[in-house]
């Protein structure tokens, strides 16, 4: 069949499930390129799967995965339960496969899947594949930051060291439902350790060592952990990190703060930092390697409800307390594992390869619960991607033979910068997909992605998704779908995807407007940790009804989905999420910081970057000494990536005469915009407006 009518018959379909607006896919106006045939350019907008990648796939067709998502959506629990049955269940759940309410106005929002049903996450991930006969499968092949510097780990073996520090946090009186913080960099110890929590029912709170000491002591304070376990340094680069420092600090706040930690378990990482170098505080510190392998290999499983929470995680959201997102175990669980599945086209031969650091939500599911679930083998790299050159990548994906790399948009953009010969130089040959995560890639860098890193052989899944929403909610499934450079394409099974407008009203076909769900799905957040009002009214009061995401969306006359980045006042900075009131609360402070007020501008690698306006206190002069001094401080108060790449002297700020900073403003100034700064009669003071564009780049 050729390209063209594979792909017209897919919009028919499309367009026969109300998924596309009527009238989409009738016109024969497709300009497909074949993978592997011919480039991604300007003037093909679909690239459609080859035919040999298509008949290999998982889903292989269009028309397939139609069948499936139409399934999965008229009949959830049918399609859901017949997946969870090939997981592991010492009791079945209930009746009831899902019970929601997603709507505020009917009473608290509620969410659950396979209630009743008992499970572990660990056993599943680990003792169900070592049975299965994967035992002496490779887990995880490690890379060191420096050259040379590797390690492997078999599924027993993983088994067997899950097992021992389960057994230690038991010894340490660690029990179901007791939090436990994790502050380790990419060693092998680090997913190690969610699974041994996942064993023993702990719930494990990962917090990425790039946050600084006072957002960790944050974290601490607010679940107030029963261990933190940690590494004493780590090296990036050609950068030692004291870690353990960093939570020594952490640990003394809190205990300020009347949160005392028992135990702090360090691993000794004898490549960053001799032992005797590492400070320690007696009685409450311990050495890793004196205590975990001392520990039996073998550990009984904390049989679970499939509700009980399985992880706490931390992100950024419009005001300046991070919100502890919760995850429970066994709607995670099966919702991980199929996506990953799916989205991928994973095959047991698969070596792959995940970019992103376990301290975000990625790393949960797309390094640890997701492919291990399935028996795959993860690279976990240590280092930085551009160490001790802008070919490292490469070189790892031809050692181990990578197919399946994962990463985000802003690794892309920097690297197509480092230019084509970094990556040339190595074969790639192993590669088969792509994917992209963390932001909206743009249309250029998904081509370099595409034809340069993936030989115009490799499918890209462009995976839109959330720290909240567990797992993939729009993207392609590599063998069925015709993509789109840009767009994340269709939902995943199970996924309604809603575009309504400021009213909350849904628009249908080709729009944009404010990006909904409808309906639950497995992998959903079920609360935000001590606090489910703030739940309901982030999430699901702004559209009664609804899931909100906080992302903006259009969708095309083919029924593709286009995200266009957060509507809210959070920042993506190289896939990061930022809250513009967490740097604004850093910048205030400082001593002699009156006011801030922080916007997100373009940034050719990051995505975004932080831009600030300063106001400062009455008679402190500006200065270079100051400016390096505030952005210091964001780097102490958050960490380093949260950083504002401008700080903008501010005499004043655009307020309404209520008080309201104009942000809309602000961002046409940071974006030197002048032209586009709108109305600026509203203003208490307008002429603050013209002092700052004078201001602009001093
Ligand atoms: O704005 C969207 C963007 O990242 C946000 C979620 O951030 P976080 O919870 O930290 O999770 C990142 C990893 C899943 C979203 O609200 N985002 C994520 N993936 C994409 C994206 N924007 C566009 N395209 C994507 N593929």
């Amino acid at each position: 069949m050729s390209t063209n009518h594979r792909t017209n018959n897919y919009l028919r379909h499309l367009e026969s499930m109300k998924i596309l607006p009527s009238g989409a896919g009738r016109i024969p106006r497709l300009n497909a390129v074949i993978l592997g045939e011919s480039l991604a350019t300007e003037e093909n907008d679909f690239v459609v799967p080859s035919q040999d990648f298509a008949n290999q796939a998982n889903v292989k067709s269009p028309e397939q995965y139609l069948k499936m998502y139409k399934r999965s959506i008229e009949d959830p629990a049918g399609f859901w339960s017949e997946i969870a049955s090939e997981f592991y269940w010492k009791q079945k759940w209930g009746d009831q496969v899902c019970h929601e309410n997603f709507d505020v106005r009917k009473g608290n929002v509620n969410i659950e899947w396979f209630k009743g049903g008992i499970t572990n996450i660990c056993y599943n991930c680990l003792d169900r594949n070592v049975e299965a006969g994967l035992g002496d499968k490779v887990a995880f092949y490690w890379e060191g930051n420096e050259l040379g510097v590797d390690a492997t780990l078999t599924y027993t073996q993983l088994l067997h060291q899950v097992c021992q520090v389960a057994n230690y946090l038991k010894d340490i009186g660690v029990k179901k439902g007791d939090a436990v913080i994790i502050y380790l960099p990419m060693l092998m110890e680090l997913p190690i350790t969610m699974l041994a929590c996942a064993r023993i029912g702990a719930v494990h709170s990962v917090v990425f060592a790039g946050f600084s000491s006072e957002s960790l002591s944050q974290r601490i304070i607010d679940c107030k952990p029963k261990v933190v376990i940690t590494c004493n340094a780590v090296k990036r680069g050609s950068k030692v990190i004291y870690l353990k420092d960093i939570v020594d600090t952490a640990i003394n706040d809190s205990t300020q703060n009347g949160v005392s930690i028992d135990v702090c378990v360090t691993y000794d990482n004898k490549l960053a930092l001799k032992r005797e170098e590492t400070k320690w505080t007696k009685g409450r510190d311990i050495w890793w390697q004196d205590v975990i392998p001392h520990c039996p290999t073998t550990c009984p499983v904390e049989w679970l409800d499939a509700e009980d929470p399985l992880f706490l995680l931390y992100t950024s959201g419009s005001t300046g307390k991070p919100k502890g997102v919760v995850h429970t175990t066994g709607g995670y669980m099966v919702y991980t594992a199929t996506t990953f599945k799916y989205a991928f086209d994973y095959k047991p031969s698969d070596i792959y390869w995940c970019t992103a650091d376990c301290g975000w939500i990625t790393g949960h599911s797309y390094v640890t619960y997701g492919p291990i679930l399935n028996g795959a083998t993860v690279v976990l790299y240590e280092g930085a991607p551009n160490y001790p050159d802008a070919g490292r990548s490469w070189n790892i994906v031809d050692k181990y033979k990578v197919s399946i790399f994962y990463t985000a948009p802003t690794l892309v953009r920097s690297l197509m910068r480092d230019g084509d010969e970094h990556v040339t130089r190595y074969s790639r040959k192993s590669l088969r997909v792509l994917g992209s995560v963390g932001e909206p890639i743009n249309p250029s860098a998904w081509r370099w992605f595409y034809n340069v890193i993936g030989d115009s052989r490799c499918p890209i899944s462009d995976t839109w998704w959330q720290t909240e929403t567990g797992g993939f909610m729009i993207t392609p499934l590599p063998g069925a779908w015709p993509q789109k450079p840009g767009s994340a394409t269709c939902p995943f099974f199970g996924v309604q995807p809603v575009i309504v407008d400021e009213n909350g009203v849904e628009i249908e076909g080709e729009c944009s407007g404010y990006l909904c769900i409808k309906k639950s799905w497995p992998g959903a957040f079920r609360t935000l940790y001590g606090d489910h009002e703030r739940y309901e009214t982030t999430y699901f009061k702004p559209f009664a009804g609804y899931y909100f995401s906080g992302d903006g969306c259009s969708r095309d006359k083919d029924g593709y989905y286009w995200l266009t980045g957060r509507v809210d006042d959070v920042i993506n900075v190289s896939g990061h999420r930022i809250g513009t009131a967490e740097v604004e609360s850093a910048l205030v402070s400082h001593p002699k910081c009156a006011e801030a007020a922080v916007v997100g501008v373009e940034h050719e690698v990051k995505g975004q970057s932080i831009y600030a306006f300063v106001t400062l206190v009455d008679g402190v002069p500006y200065s270079e000494e100051l400016r390096k001094d505030l952005v210091l401080t964001v780097r102490k108060q958050i960490g380093a990536f949260a950083a504002p790449d401008k700080i903008h002297w501010a005499p004043g700020l655009p307020k309404t005469r209520s008080g309201k900073i104009m942000r809309r403003i602000l961002r046409k100034i940071a974006s030197r915009q002048l032209d586009e700064l709108g109305d600026t009669s509203t203003l208490a003071e307008p002429n603050v407006v013209t002092e700052l564009i004078e201001l602009a780049d001093s």
